[in-house]
């Protein structure tokens, strides 16, 4: 028996505030464990169903039309609306499972899905609507991500973490970073703020979708009032865990942060972020640093975008192959996302909250409170 399999499989992130997800798609059910609270933090089951809800499939008729309704069910660690600083464990079930949907993936293989590769690293795989490479993964993540949206407030009195869509396909919203806040995200299905676009992208989505087709697009996510300090020089830079955390969400295909690639495309006179005093506190003038330097956050908005491919599963005839090696071809006939972004908003939102709460007690745990305000 492979002993090591088990010790690397990668269902746990973060140190300090650290999230194990569990869980299939078809399963009894999808949950988390947290681990790493702090005691006494505020957090009622309605806070966390609220980030459920905006993940959760059937929201309208631009996602997919499995119905759950996702309602969690919070097993451990809080005790009369209160953190108990003891490991909170949250579940939820699945209801609206079809395994019949998917008999025919029992054999053949999605292209630009995770049934090859599953299948070729152990051997097995639940086919029954993608296992855990399902999207339903994420709502452990989700839950987590409600709980350390809760803890950073306490730690921070000005945080907020917003995130949106940016742009679908070749649809590019305008929107204002530092303005932007949720409530103007969730004025539409799409969770676009840029309403024209927004239109433009439903329209687009539709259409795509009656064509049996996919389309991808970015998120981009802006986290402000955290304090410079948080990130660890050299493997845990702070950009490099959210990073990792936007790489480790289903369909995620590129990360920047700041100027990103544009950064390629400038000069240091022009990329450089001046250094000034503002309200008795040491800012920049410019954020082409994304609120990061060095890995360790300078007190600027943290702002990074996510790119999304389109979603693998589409209605289009493929060329693929089955278990046993035979050429054949595959038309998917299952409910699926036509473009996945609108879903993922609050899964990008929960991961950065993830990062920032895990670097936030690893703040605290040196024993520093942070030298510059
Ligand atoms: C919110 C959300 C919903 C998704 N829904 C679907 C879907 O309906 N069909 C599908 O094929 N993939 C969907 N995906 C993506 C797959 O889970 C993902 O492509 C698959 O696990 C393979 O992993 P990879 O794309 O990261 O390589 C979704 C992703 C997200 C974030």
């Amino acid at each position: 028996m492979p002993v090591l399999q088990y010790a690397q499989m990668g269902n746990t992130f973060g140190r300090l505030f650290r999230v194990t997800t569990f869980g299939e798609s078809h399963g009894g059910g999808i949950g988390v464990v947290i681990d790493g609270c702090p005691p006494n933090i505020d957090i009622s089951d309605a806070e966390i169903q609220r980030e459920l809800d905006r993940r959760r499939p059937g929201q309208s008729k631009l996602t997919t039309q499995r119905k759950e309704e996702d309602r969690c069910e919070i097993l451990s660690g809080v005790f009369e609306g209160k953190t108990l600083g003891t490991p909170i464990a949250i579940l939820v079930c699945n209801k609206d499972a079809r395994p019949e949907d998917y008999l025919e993936i029992a054999r053949k293989f999605r292209p630009s899905h995770a049934d090859f590769t599953y299948e070729a690293k152990y051997g097995i795989r639940n086919w029954q609507g993608g296992g855990r490479a399902s999207a339903r993964e994420t709502i452990g993540r989700v839950a987590a991500g409600a709980v350390a949206k809760k803890i950073l407030p306490a730690f921070y009195s000005e945080f907020e973490i917003v995130a949106y869509v940016a742009q679908v396909h070749e649809i590019i919203a305008k929107i204002n970073r530092s303005t932007v806040k949720m409530r103007d995200v969730e004025q539409n299905a799409i969770r676009c703020p840029d309403a024209a676009a927004a239109k433009k992208m439903a329209s687009l989505i539709e259409q795509i979708r009656g064509e049996g087709d996919s389309v991808g697009g970015v998120i981009e996510c802006v986290a402000r009032g955290v304090p410079p300090g948080l990130g660890e020089p050299v493997f845990d830079k702070l950009e490099a865990d959210l990073a990792k955390a936007m790489l480790s969400l289903p369909a995620t295909k590129g990360f920047e942060i700041g100027s990103g690639f544009t950064a390629t495309r400038m000069r240091g006179s022009e990329h450089n972020d001046p250094f000034e005093m503002r309200g008795g506190k040491i800012r920049t003038a410019t954020n082409n640093s994304g609120g990061v330097q060095g890995g360790i956050s300078n007190g600027e908005e943290i702002y990074f975008r996510v790119a999304f491919k389109p979603t693998a599963t589409i209605a289009h005839e493929q060329k693929t192959v089955t278990a046993s090696r035979e050429q054949t071809k595959l038309a998917e006939r299952g409910r699926h996302d036509p473009c996945v972004l609108p879903r993922a908003v609050p899964i990008v939102e929960a991961m950065a909250a993830i990062v920032l709460c895990d670097h936030a007690l690893r703040q605290k745990a040196i024993g520093l409170r942070g030298r510059w305000k």
